[in-house]
């Protein structure tokens, strides 16, 4: 099976990269390699290449800078999935393509089932929105996979993040504040990797969009919390430094979060008969992993 990767440096493509690797023909793109701006390029790779599956895990994923920047997030994120969808259409090829919680509004008291309405609060949720519908309306064969939360090892994220300012609050005796009233589930991108192979691996499964994160709930402080005991345990850091719990509306952005980011990812337990672990198991084997 050919297989056209895109986004290959960023933090899920770089674990799709050795996910998908055991599955046929591998083609990895980093932007150098496939400029997803660039819908000439796009075209002449698809072609040149002619994968029966296409994964897409390029994005444009500065959410705040997204804010400013509303027209690069809509080609990257809606106008070149449209063309990699048209792509995949003329070839008979399957897309798998990655979108988010930032679709919705969160003002939903439960878990988000893929059949709510999206209401975006922000440019980068609208582009990932409008990519969405942009694949769908190509009428391809494909696979659209809403996460949260993502991070790994490699690449910026919420937890490396933590462990930088965790490590500097503990020199300088300065508590952190971290927002605790947004809700979701941090997702390891091995995680989300393996199971986009597991789904590949069966090559007739069924199609459409799902929701795929990490089991359990949580909020950015009891995460960021989570994040330092599992350090600690793993001999990443000597002390946790000080938390304090603060609101979103006590750090101001640019692009306003959802306050509830849970996914109800029931539809692909039942289709795929898939459940990835619980989000701290995923961030306590992610931590193992760095200290070799
Ligand atoms: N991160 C999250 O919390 C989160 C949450 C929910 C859903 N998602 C979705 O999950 C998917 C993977 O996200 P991620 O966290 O792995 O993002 P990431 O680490 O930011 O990786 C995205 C990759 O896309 C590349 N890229 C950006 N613009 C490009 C362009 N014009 N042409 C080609 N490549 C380009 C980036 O290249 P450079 O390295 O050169 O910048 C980067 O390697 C995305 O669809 C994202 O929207 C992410």
């Amino acid at each position: 099976m050919k297989i056209l990767l895109t986004g290959c440096a960023g933090q899920l493509g770089r674990e799709l990269k050795r996910s998908l690797a055991c599955l046929g023909e591998l083609t990895a793109c980093d932007r150098r390699g496939l400029d997803l701006a660039d819908a000439d390029a796009l075209r002449t790779t698809v072609r040149a290449t002619t994968p029966a599956v296409i994964v897409n895990a390029a994005a444009y994923t500065a959410v705040d800078q997204a804010e400013t920047e509303a027209a690069r997030a809509d080609a990257i994120n809606a106008l070149a999935p449209g063309i990699l969808a048209e792509e995949a259409k003329r070839l008979g090829a399957l897309l798998i393509h990655y979108s988010s919680d930032y679709v919705f509004d969160g003002a939903k008291a439960a878990p988000y089932v893929e059949a709510d309405p999206a209401a975006p609060l922000s440019a980068y949720g609208r582009s990932k929105l409008a990519g969405e519908q942009a694949i769908a309306a190509a009428g391809a064969r494909h696979l659209i996979l809403r996460t949260s939360w993502v991070y790994g090892l490699h690449g910026a994220n919420f937890m490396k993040t933590m462990l930088r300012l965790g490590r500097r609050s503990v020199e300088t005796g300065e508590e952190l504040r971290v927002i605790g009233d947004q809700v979701g589930a941090p997702t390891w991108t091995r995680h989300l990797a393996d199971a986009t192979a597991a789904v590949l691996a069966r090559r007739d499964g069924p199609e459409g969009l799902y929701h795929l994160a990490a089991g359990g709930q949580t909020s950015w402080h009891d995460y960021a919390e989570a994040i330092f005991a599992e350090a600690e345990a793993a001999g990443l850091m000597d002390k946790s430094p000080q938390i304090r719990r603060i609101t979103s509306a006590d750090y101001p952005l640019p692009a306003k979060r959802p306050a509830n980011s849970r996914l109800d990812c029931a539809k692909a337990r039942r289709d795929f008969k898939l459940t990835l672990p619980d989000w701290r198991i995923g961030l306590a084997d992610c931590l193992a992993d760095a200290r070799f």
